[in-house]
């Protein structure tokens, strides 16, 4: 049961107004066509202007593995790479990554399916619990790695200090870190993405054409959830 201050504009038929138009930007009336590459693969669609990156990709794209943990910008859960750089995308607008390339958790590992080297260390070190922070921990300490091959321990928290866990007490996450520099200083490289998918990419004219509240068809080598 809504409490009062709930039920009211329920009765008064909110909804309706809403359809009506009286608020364009929470109804849809102002649309703005995107083009995003989002782990190798291209989409092509509009989005309202106040829309979220990071709920364009969870609603839109289907882009699950990224996970909203707050609303306040706090957390880091939704942490994507966007044009390389770490990003918390709760914090970034959709239409700024036009353009863009974003890498997601769901991205990181190598088209053979091979785990990239942050989210082998881990599961190797054990570096979660719930997991809930996970996605981002790691989007976050691929871009530390890529800037600082090997960070000392105070490195490492200050490169994650935008990336809260509830669960570990950091340490394991430390050790993952470490692990995962040294394996990446090793082999010299890292897997590369999964690869753009054969055939027309979602959104273009050649494509099946995607209902408007319906998720943009999401390629097969892009589904692996990789999150240990
Ligand atoms: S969901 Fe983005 S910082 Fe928490
Ligand atoms: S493992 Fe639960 S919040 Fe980090």
């Amino acid at each position: 049961m809504f409490p009062a201050c709930y039920a009211e504009p329920l009765a008064a038929g909110r909804p309706e107004d809403l359809s009506e138009g009286r608020f364009p930007l929470l109804t849809g009336g102002m649309m703005t066509r995107i083009s995003i590459t989002v782990d190798g693969v291209r989409y092509d669609d509009d989005v309202q202007p106040r829309t979220l990156l990071v709920h364009h990709l969870r609603e839109q794209l289907g882009k699950v593995g990224t996970v909203v943990g707050c609303d306040t910008s706090n957390c880091g859960s939704c942490t994507v790479l966007m044009a390389g750089e770490s990003v918390k995308s709760c914090t970034v607008l959709a239409v700024q990554a036009d353009g863009l390339e974003i890498t997601t958790v769901e991205g990181l590992a190598g088209a053979s399916g091979d785990l990239h080297p942050v989210q082998q260390a881990f599961h190797d070190r054990h570096a979660l619990q719930c997991g809930f922070c996970t996605p981002g921990m790691i989007m976050a300490a691929v871009d530390l790695l890529a800037e600082n091959p090997d960070p000392t321990d105070a490195e490492i928290r200050e490169g994650l200090e935008g990336n809260l866990c509830r669960c570990t007490g950091y340490q394991n996450i430390i050790r993952a870190v470490h692990d995962a520099a040294a394996t990446i200083r090793a082999t010299g490289a890292t897997p590369e993405p999964a690869s753009v998918a054969d055939g027309p990419m979602p959104g273009t004219p050649d494509a099946e054409p995607a209902a408007e509240s319906e998720p943009t068809p999401v390629p097969a080598e892009a589904v692996p959830r990789p999150v240990p």
